[in-house]
């Protein structure tokens, strides 16, 4: 099983004892920390062996694009993290704006109360939401925000007399969380095995991997496209239109290295959706708030969801938050007489969090982030374009400051890596040598090796460079050691 945020990475062991983490670092040393690490912290999907004898990575600050690590050395930061940091690091108005909160109402629940911050964040959230996405649910995370979508439709059917609908369709090897709903409906079985049996009623479809489109479709992108999409109609054919409540789709796939929809590919999802009766979930908790140009990643493409869950962006990772916005006709059986979502969470819509989204939808409506993502990412395409020349680079892809570089073992058949070669690929070589070399980014097999791209959305043909430089060296020497 591999990791799936790519984050197993050994390091040589830099510790020298006593010495000051530097400025943010917290109380502890350099050498403490690291022994503190060793001892006491678990990190996520990581194979914890791989830090015995090496130092944890440990970041200690960020301004703007990049991050700093313990010993001062300076990163650009290729993930945004993980997805999240969307304004960069370092903003201090953002960071003003959770201590005026935390000053006044540090914390009071959603549960039959309001607060200032959440009613002001709905109101701005449903503003830039598609169509009537009008009410907003919240939640702390992705994986909240998505139970929470299958949670809302299942009791939706219920409420309104179809009470066989709770199945839910996704696609192959889609990530879509990792709690027990959530982990349902993601399409991974590696990380999903340890933890069967699931909630039952997920079924996956096929999901718009060009680049190993079937034989029959693979010379047109459209037809791809509409083939794809009629897989979720006769998905919900097979298993009967009167048990299937929603499908669950992000705009651009992450997991797999960024799948752009084909042309038509959502248009015809809606028509299908529609004829069933079947809720479109359009899980934005990557690709909204700025990430392909749009507050969310549906308008980029045209369609119209029932229900957007979102998360990371939102904050920009200033504070944790996530939620989910619904249409008016999902809410419309709730809003009447004892009718109650029987759902919540005690940390959801957290004042200093939604005052930290406010901020940062400022930030970006002050520095015009959507802007300069729309301006460059014609740019930033072309820069990663480069690429495809090595003889490693089998596939570029994605949209706005989203992009999967595909890695192959010969571009002319397009054949892939073994296990054993990935493994010694990716985490053996890529994963350190990539980070050494100054670049956080993300080296991932949970389909065919990709790295995966993702900047703050401040980035400009600078960063662009930069990156291209890193992977470029990087790369060349990966493809001599295979
Ligand atoms: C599309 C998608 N949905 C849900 C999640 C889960 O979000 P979280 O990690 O905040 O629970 C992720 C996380 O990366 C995601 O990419």
């Amino acid at each position: 099983m591999t990791a799936p945020h790519g984050t197993d990475r050994p390091r040589e062991g830099t510790d020298r004892p006593g010495k000051s983490t530097g400025e943010g670092a917290g109380r502890l040393s350099a050498h403490a920390l690291q022994e503190a690490a060793h001892r006491h912290l678990w990190l996520h999907f990581t194979r914890m062996s791989s830090y015995a004898g090496t130092d944890v990575p440990v970041i200690v600050r960020g301004s703007g694009q990049y991050v700093y690590d313990q010993n001062g050395k300076r990163y650009l930061d290729g993930l945004s993290g993980l997805f999240v940091s969307q304004i960069g690091h370092g903003r201090r108005e953002v960071a003003e704006a959770a201590a005026r909160q935390g000053t006044e109402l540090a914390y009071f629940p959603l549960w039959s109360y309001a607060h200032p911050r959440a009613i002001e964040l709905a109101e701005r959230l449903a503003g830039l939401a598609p169509g009537d996405l009008n009410r907003v649910f919240f939640t702390t995370s992705g994986s909240e925000a998505v139970e929470s979508a299958w949670k809302l439709a299942k009791q939706y059917f219920k409420t309104i007399g179809q009470p066989g609908r709770y199945k839910v369709l996704s696609r192959d090897i889609a990530y879509h969380g990792t709690s027990m709903g959530a982990l349902a409906i993601t399409g991974l079985p590696g990380i999903k095995e340890p933890f069967e049996p699931l909630p039952p009623g997920g079924v996956r479809v096929p999901n718009t991997n060009f680049y190993r489109a079937p034989g029959f479709v693979a010379d047109d992108l459209e037809a791809f496209g509409r083939w794809a999409a009629d897989e979720i109609e006769r998905a919900i054919l097979r298993e009967g239109p009167e048990s299937v409540a929603a499908v669950f789709l992000e705009p651009v796939q992450n997991s797999g290295g960024c799948f752009p929809p084909p042309p038509g590919y959502f248009a015809r999802v809606r028509q299908i959706c529609d004829t069933y009766g079947v809720i479109l979930v359009s899980d934005e908790v990557i690709c909204a708030f700025g990430r392909l140009g749009y507050y969310f990643g549906s308008e980029r493409y045209g369609y119209q969801p029932d229900i957007i869950t979102f998360a990371k962006g939102v904050t920009s990772g200033y504070s944790p938050l996530g939620g989910m916005l619904v249409s008016d006709r999902l809410m419309e059986p709730f809003s009447q007489g004892s009718a109650t979502f029987l759902h919540g969470v005690t940390f959801a819509g957290h004042p200093v969090s939604a005052a930290v989204a406010l901020a940062n939808l400022d930030v970006f409506e002050k520095d015009d982030l959507l802007g300069n993502v729309r301006s460059h990412e014609a740019a930033f395409r072309a820069t990663l374009e480069k690429l495809a020349g090595l003889p490693i680079v089998g596939d570029v892809r994605g949209d706005g400051y989203f992009y999967g570089i595909e890695l192959v073992k010969d571009k002319a058949t397009r054949e892939t890596f073994s296990d054993d070669e990935s493994e010694r690929l990716l985490r053996g070589f890529l994963s350190q040598a990539l980070f050494d070399a100054g670049l956080v980014c993300r080296a991932d097999d949970r389909g065919d090796p990709v790295i995966q791209l993702a900047p703050p959305l401040t980035c400009t043909q600078e960063q662009f460079d930069e990156m291209e430089q890193i992977l470029r060296s990087v790369l060349t020497q990966a493809w001599s050691k295979i």
